[in-house]
């Protein structure tokens, strides 16, 4: 059982700085298309930008960090970008989970894995096993992951263990079985790329979630880039259903600076 509160059932706990973090890394493909490049440039840069952003959470302490690497709807993509795409995870994964684990981060691959190569299944159950005793960043990369498969699998999964379940779930019942048990819901979400929309992402958890969207492509994102977006953050009036009126005098989060040594541009 998860001891976070859900967002639904209790207030949640919030600070300054949000413990969870869930991103949609959109973009690339416009960043190459900007410069005449081929497409797959704007991932390669975009697996710079996940280094520079990783860095930057554990910096700032925070706890939990989610990125969209590849939705169930991502294999629609020409055969050619999907097969770099997965290149370039396996690089990304044989590359950094070397320094992931120096810097004390868990990595965890969040998706129906079943999809892919037995390899591939390896280097991530290799990644997850070296870093499971890591407690200062909880890193999740989003593979062939949907917010629809995930509360799907979580019901089947939940049913097929309590079967004495069936027309009596509650979200206690369900919270251990989704992709997320481990993490507290997300205190943001930020979409990078212009659009505004969730795309089948954390759909169940992203109920009381602050939304940030922002112009700036993936590959541009930095750390002065996400500070922008953890003040829009520490604005924002977090109710979770309740009145102005009601809430704590202590509770606004916009009095906060993000960082002692940073300012926002
Ligand atoms: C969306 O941009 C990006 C993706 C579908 C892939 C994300 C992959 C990375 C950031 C690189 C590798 C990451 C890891 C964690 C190993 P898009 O291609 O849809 O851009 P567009 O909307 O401009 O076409």
């Amino acid at each position: 059982m998860t001891d976070f509160k859900s967002s639904t059932l209790e207030i949640p706990d919030a600070g300054r700085i949000p413990r969870h973090i869930a991103v949609i890394m959109d973009g690339n493909g416009r960043w190459a298309k900007q410069r005449f490049l081929p497409r797959v440039a704007g991932h390669r840069r975009g697996l710079d930008a996940v280094r520079t952003v990783v860095r930057a959470c554990v910096e700032r302490g925070v706890d939990f960090l989610t990125l969209f690497a590849f939705s169930s709807e991502n294999w629609r993509r020409p055969a050619e970008e999907v097969s770099f795409l997965m290149q370039l995870f396996v690089i990304a994964l044989e590359q950094e989970i070397g320094k992931l684990h120096e810097n004390g981060v868990r990595f965890r691959a969040i998706g129906d894995l079943s999809r892919f190569e037995p390899e591939f299944r390896r280097l991530v159950s290799e990644a997850e096993a070296l870093t499971a005793g890591n407690q200062r960043l909880n890193l999740a990369i989003a593979v062939n992951y949907g917010g629809r498969w995930d509360v799907l699998q979580a019901v089947n999964r939940l049913l097929r263990d309590n079967p004495g379940l069936a027309g009596a779930v509650s979200e206690r019942d369900l919270a251990p079985y989704l992709a997320l048990h481990y993490a507290p819901e997300p205190d943001l979400f930020i979409r990078t790329g212009g659009e505004q929309r969730i795309s089948n992402f954390v759909l169940w958890q992203l109920a009381y979630t602050e939304l940030y969207f922002t112009d700036t492509l993936w590959p541009d994102f930095d750390a002065a880039a996400l500070d922008r977006a953890i003040i829009s953050y520490q604005q924002r009036e977090r109710r979770f259903g309740r009145t102005s009126e009601q809430l704590p005098e202590d509770a606004g989060l916009a009095s906060f600076s993000v960082a002692d040594t940073r300012s926002a541009d």
